[in-house]
């Protein structure tokens, strides 16, 4: 049976998927790289180093710069995003979520996040969501990003159950071969697309409800 319920931050929690679009966007467009929503989809859920070298390879520029500039680059992305989070309140947590965590609470079920974002734990605070986790995994101490499962394989040790006995919630498609991997039973918020792997599928994070979410494991 279910005991945990993991969850991706970026998207599914909150909007700053958006944040990290605009952000990547502006720093992209001051080294004369387009990025559209398209190839946005394949930024979600990967680190921030990896997301740079997509974006550089994408405007055919890998070769161009040092590591040490591609640190300068990172950090400047990470610079105005760290901005956009600072304004963030309660009002930002999406719609369905607050009440979602709320059931699961209610119920005892065990709750971990599992976001390869650095800023995952300030995000949390800003949404006044931190005591609702009984674990966070640090992403910092990884060997590799989704797709690999070992964030959600790592969460699931942290809470201590089984993989088999968790769901993993993502809005990423590497998010959601890595819960995949796992054995975990994979919720999606996304398009048909961007989400044909998932086991159950959400136009919107309006739909978590746990009955509904427990019926679609069985
Ligand atoms: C999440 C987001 C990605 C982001 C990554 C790293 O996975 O979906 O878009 O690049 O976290 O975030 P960070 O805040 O550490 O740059
Ligand atoms: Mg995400």
């Amino acid at each position: 049976s279910v005991k945990g319920f993991i969850f991706d931050l970026d998207g599914v929690i909150t909007d700053t998927a958006e944040y990290h679009f605009e952000a990547w966007q502006n720093l992209a467009k001051n080294y004369d790289i387009t990025i559209d929503r398209e190839f946005n989809e394949q930024l979600k859920g990967i680190s921030r180093m990896d997301s740079l070298d997509r974006i550089l390879n994408h405007g055919g520029r890998e070769t161009d710069f040092t590591e040490a500039q591609k640190e300068e680059m990172a950090s400047e992305k990470n610079g105005e995003y760290v901005k956009l989070i600072e304004k963030m309140t309660p009002e930002h947590i999406l719609p369905g979520v607050l009440d979602f965590l709320n059931e699961l609470k209610e119920h005892n079920y065990l709750l971990g996040l599992a976001s390869a974002s650095k800023n995952g734990p300030v995000i949390l605070e800003r949404l006044n969501l931190s005591g609702y986790f009984d674990t966070i995994v640090d992403p910092s101490l990884l060997a590799k990003g989704k797709p690999d499962p070992e964030i959600f394989l790592t969460a699931a040790h942290q809470l201590g159950v089984k993989p088999e006995e968790c769901v993993g919630i993502e809005d990423a498609s590497a998010g959601i071969e890595a819960i995949n991997k796992a054995k975990m039973f994979s919720v999606g918020v996304g398009d048909k697309e961007s989400m044909k792997e998932a086991d159950y599928r959400l136009d919107s994070t309006e739909g978590l409800v746990l009955d509904v979410i427990l019926n679609k494991v069985k």
